[in-house]
Order: structure tokens, then sequence, then C-alpha cells
């Protein structure tokens, strides 16, 4: 949520700055501004409501200088508008301050401040941090030292960059619970919240811990902790090509990343499965099998997709390893003084390993002393740093703002859990065998789903026009009825409705007429006849229905139907789920919508 950049070097920073913010946008996108220290170290700024594309439209051409932090917005604070977007500035214009993350005390600093006779211009808590500074820079001079003051005083989150027009030759960090990723130069040095828009310029890069700040000259950085101690931290190399970042000829990252589950999920695999013991490896679960063996109950948090991901690894888990499992949002579970118990196991799921209610779930359960696994996408983030092991997705960036090949590699992630889980427990290993070869199978399945979609685009376009749609699965079909109603209405904003097939009767049929049609998962499992029943119900209130499954119902029982490649009916939502993301994809490109950036929305959510 929202993007920050930083440059220092002897080129034109505003080139790098507005690349830099665009390849960060789907982190947050109502307004964006840059800041640059020009000749002299005079403090010029530009920002505006709107894109990056409205931010470089308004860039005078004048606009130069080698040292520059630029910032794109998610809200949080006050309405987007040119006088919220940030940089924000101290009203000697020194100090130019960018900023993710909530200051939860900016209310008392922001009075504190005003009476002191700062004057303030917008609505944000980040302002309250260009003001602090300044007051510090004022008496102490060197910029590391005052941001450090500054920090001190400030409750909440941030990873911020700040500069100063009276060290143009200098940009200040800082990280506390927003991620902040310098990137090393040839005689220049880059700094940002996310390695996607340092790629182009540097593949070697050191990620800040929380409660870190760094001093960035062209020639080098520091790292130390808010108390000054020096803290040595080596540069990593960037695992991922830069072509992992692009859209790579797709209209949209969406689609590119539809398409490219057959090989993440490849990844997600790779290594992981023994087929001697029919089981799966993960080394990186820090738990041996006797350990194992103690666990009781498994308890899955996270948002969103991630929630429903933990949904489908839940009943894996259930259906593999015979362990009671559940997942709940983990926005919900840490509100609630949960009762932490030392037999359970807690999952914490997250793409992005930055979404602060799952941040602040794991930390809850480990200050009760409970032990967390993470099921993250992103190596080294916050969620997976704070996790006592967990299981990498491997699954690739992931820009769009809507989750589909992460979402698929958590369930992969899940399955190998339940299916180690399940082997330590009672699964035969006949049984093992068949989850194994279900897996093996996965991509070819996917491959086949992916090759429908002309037919599912049409289809798209049928039922886009609908002010809403009903999505309904039984059991297994739950979590993908709502992992699909998700998907559609966060990209086309059409209003979706996720039921368990077997509630519909207690209620929601009332709303079934042909301008609210269904889409039904009815695999081939044990649950068809009755699954086929409710399409009945439905046909007989003149419902239209679309049927995902693994052959076509009856042409009385459904308008439409999507088949798909059956596997294991443990592994079948994983398949079941894939048309859906075309179908909410296509949806979304026929009613003309912002498809990787859906409105009111930011790919990680860092803010409670
Ligand atoms: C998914 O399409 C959504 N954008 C959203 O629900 C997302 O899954 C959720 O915010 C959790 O994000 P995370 O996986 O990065 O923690």
């Amino acid at each position: 949520m929202c993007g920050i950049v930083a440059y220092i070097g002897p080129k034109d920073a505003t080139t790098f700055l507005l690349e830099g913010l665009q390849r960060l946008e789907y982190r947050g996108y109502d307004s964006a501004g840059i800041a640059v220290l020009g000749k002299g170290g005079a403090l010029k700024v530009c920002k505006t409501k709107g894109r990056v594309a409205d931010l470089a439209a308004a860039v005078p051409a004048r606009f130069k200088g080698t040292t520059g932090i630029g910032h794109t917005r998610w809200a949080t604070h006050g309405v987007p508008s040119d006088a919220n977007a940030h940089p924000h500035t101290d009203n000697a214009d020194r100090i130019a301050v960018v900023h993710n993350g909530i200051i939860e005390n900016a209310d008392e600093l922001r009075a504190r401040l005003t009476a002191e006779g700062a004057v303030f211009t917008s609505e944000t808590d980040t302002e309250v941090l260009a003001h602090l500074i300044s007051a510090h820079a004022a008496k102490d001079g060197e910029l590391e030292d005052a941001v450090r003051a500054a920090l001190k005083l400030v409750v909440g989150t941030y990873g911020i960059a700040v500069v100063d027009s009276a060290q143009p030759d200098r940009i200040v960090v800082a990280r506390n619970g927003s991620p902040i990723v310098l990137g090393i130069g040839e005689k220049e040095m880059f700094a940002a919240s996310d390695v996607a828009a340092l790629v182009r310029y540097t593949r070697q890069v050191v990620h800040l811990e929380d409660g870190e700040l760094a001093t960035v000259r062209a020639d080098g950085f520091r790292t130390f902790t808010e108390d000054a101690r020096t803290v040595t931290r080596q540069p990593s190399t960037v695992d991922w090509e830069v072509g992992s970042y692009d859209t790579a000829g797709y209209e949209h990252y969406l689609l590119k990343e539809i398409h490219e589950q057959p090989a993440a999920v490849e990844r997600t695999l790779s290594g992981r499965l023994d087929e001697r013991f029919a089981t799966a490896h993960l080394g990186g679960l820090n738990l041996d099998a006797r350990e194992l063996r103690e666990i009781r109950r498994v308890k899955i948090l996270g948002c969103g997709s991630a929630y429903y991901a933990g949904e489908m690894g839940a009943q894996l888990i259930e259906e593999l390893a015979r362990i009671p499992a559940h997942s709940e949002p983990a926005s919900e579970f840490r509100y609630r003084n949960p009762v932490i118990e030392a037999d359970t196991l807690y999952v914490a799921v997250s793409q992005s390993g930055e979404t602060y209610d799952t941040l602040a779930a794991v930390q809850e359960i480990k200050r009760k002393g409970g032990r967390v696994l993470g099921v993250v996408n992103t190596v080294g983030s916050a969620i997976a740093r704070e996790c006592d092991g967990g299981i990498y997705l491997h699954a690739g960036p992931e820009i769009s703002v809507a989750s589909t090949k992460a979402f698929t590699s958590t369930v992969i992630a899940f399955a190998l859990l339940a299916l180690h889980f399940g082997r330590i427990h009672d699964l035969s290993p006949a049984d093992g065998r068949r989850i194994v070869s279900g897996l093996k199978a996965l991509p070819g399945h996917i491959r086949e789903i992916l090759g429908q979609e002309e037919q599912i685009a049409e289809l798209a376009a049928k039922y886009a026009d609908n002010a809403g749609m009903m999505f309904i699965g039984r059991v297994r079909g739950y979590p993908v009825a709502r992992e699909g109603a998700q998907k559609l209405k966060e990209i086309s904003y059409v209003h979706a409705e996720a039921y368990p097939a077997s509630e519909l009767k207690h209620g929601p049929l009332a709303l079934i007429s042909p301008e609210l049609p269904t889409v039904a998962l009815v695999p081939d499992d044990e649950l068809l006849d009755k699954n086929l029943t409710t399409l009945g119900e439905i046909k007989a209130r003149s419902g239209r229905v679309l049927a995902i499954g693994h052959r076509a119902p009856e042409a009385k029982l459904a308008d439409h139907c999507i088949v798909v490649p059956k596997s294991e009916p443990e592994l079948d939502p994983l398949l079941l789920n894939i048309p859906l993301q075309l179908l909410a994809y296509h949806a979304a490109v026929a009613l003309g919508r912002d498809v990787d950036k859906p409105r009111n929305l930011a790919k990680s959510v860092t803010v409670e």
C-alpha cells in the first residue's frame, strides 16, 4: 500500500522516480508526487491527484535534480487530492518526506506542532513527520539524527524516505512495519518500498529490518538502529528476471499471471514431492515428525483471497490428515483476544507478506507463546520473518491487485502440508501416491482450462451485464464460490454473493430471478446429486445457471457450462477456480474496468 522510490547519483533523479513509481503503482494509485533537490539544494516538489501518468504530465520541463524521492498513494488520512499527495514538506521548504504506513499519534503530534507554530497544509498523518523532522533538524543539524529523534516520538508504522535541502548529498530512509529496500548501483543508489521499482537498475539489494534506518549517498550507504548503533547488512541478489515484473506482451498483468499458473504450480511443487514414500518434503517447517504428531488442531489466518485459500487448505488438512483445521480472517482474529493453544499449529497466509492484519495476528499468537508457520510468496517479507518456519510459494512476483497465481500456489502449498501431515498420521501410502500423482498432473490440467479462454470470454460477455451474480458450492466447492465471487466483485464491480449451495433454500433463494444468474460449482463427486437438486430449484425459479464441473448437466439444469478436467476430489477445487478467474477477468474487460488497478483497492494492505 503506497509506493516509495528514491534516487541519489549523478543522473537526473526524475526519470527514475517516475519510472519507479509506475512500477509501484499497483501498491496505490489515487495520487502521486516527487521531490528533487536541484542546484544548490533547492527543494522542488510536484504532486497531483490521479495516476503516475498524470504526475508525469504535470512535471515541469526544468524539474531537475540528482537527489529525489517519490510516492504513489492509497489514501488513509484524507481524500485523494493534490494537497494530500506526498511528498510533504515543512514550512521552511527544507525537509520533504514520503511515507507508507500509519502514524497513530498523528493528532496529538499535530496539536503540539501547531502550538509551536507549524502550519499544516494537508489532512495527512505524514505531514506531521515533515514538521517533526524539521524541528529536530534545526536543533541537531545532521539529517539522520533529526529523523531518529523525530521517529522516537512517533507511534505507528512507517517506511519513509526523507530529503533535506541543507544536505543534498544524502537521503535518509527508515523502516518500521512498511518495507524499505536499498538498491546498489554504480556510483548511484536507489531505495524503494519494493524491488519491482529497482530491478531495471540493479539486482543488488539490501532489505532494511524493522527499527532500522539508512543514510544513503551516491557512493554507498550506512545502516543503523534508532539508537544510532551501526548494523551491517549484506546485499542480496534479486532472484527474478526483469521480465517477471513486465506484462510480457499480455494486455494486463492479471491475464499474464493467470497464464503463469502452470509454471507457478511447478515451482511451488519443485523438489517437494517424494514419490518413494508418497509424501511431501517441506524443509522450512522447522518441525520434525514427532512435533507434528503432537499437533491437535490447525488454525489458518489470512485476509481476503488468502483467507479463502486458507479455507481450501483447511479442508485439505482435515481430509488428508484428519486433523481439525479452520481458516479465519486474520483481520477478525487479532481483535478478539484469541485463545492460543500449545497443541494448535497456526498458519499465516500472505502473498505479499506485508498485510498488516495478518502480521498483527502472527505477533499476537507469538506473544502468547503460539507456534506460527507462514505460507508466503515474498521471500524475506515481514510476515515470513516473523514466523517460526513455513512454506515459500515461489509463484513469482504478483503485480495485479487481484490475486490469481499466488492463490493457486497457496492451495498447492496447503496440499503439500496436508500430504506431509497425512502421511505422518493415517493417510495410506496408496492415498499418498494418489495425491502425489494428482499434484503432478495439475499444471497440465490448468493448461487445458486456460485453453478454453475464448469460450469463457464469450460467457463472461454474456453474464457481465447483470447487476449481480450468485456463486454457490457445497463443501469443497464453497471456498471456490467465495473466491470466485471475490474475484468478480474486485475487478468488475459486479455485485457477487457467495453461498453454500445447501444454504440457498434457507433464505437467498428469494433473490433468484432471471436478473441474478448463478455460477454453480458442480464437481463430479459424492455431492453431485445434491448439487443437481439445487440447480433444479434455481431453474424452477427462472434463475439462469452457469455450471462449472466435470461434465455438462442436463440442459434443463444449466444454461451454460464450463467443463474442467477431473483431478483427485481433494484437489478439484483448485481447478474449478481457474475458469472463475478467467470469467472475472473477461467480465471486467467487457465492462471496461481498470483490471490491474481496480478502484479503491491496492495490492498490499499495510495499514489496519
Ligand atoms: C485478492 O485478490 C485481494 N487483492 C486481497 O483479498 C488479498 O488477497 C488480501 O489483501 C491479502 O493479501 P496478501 O495475500 O498479500 O496478504
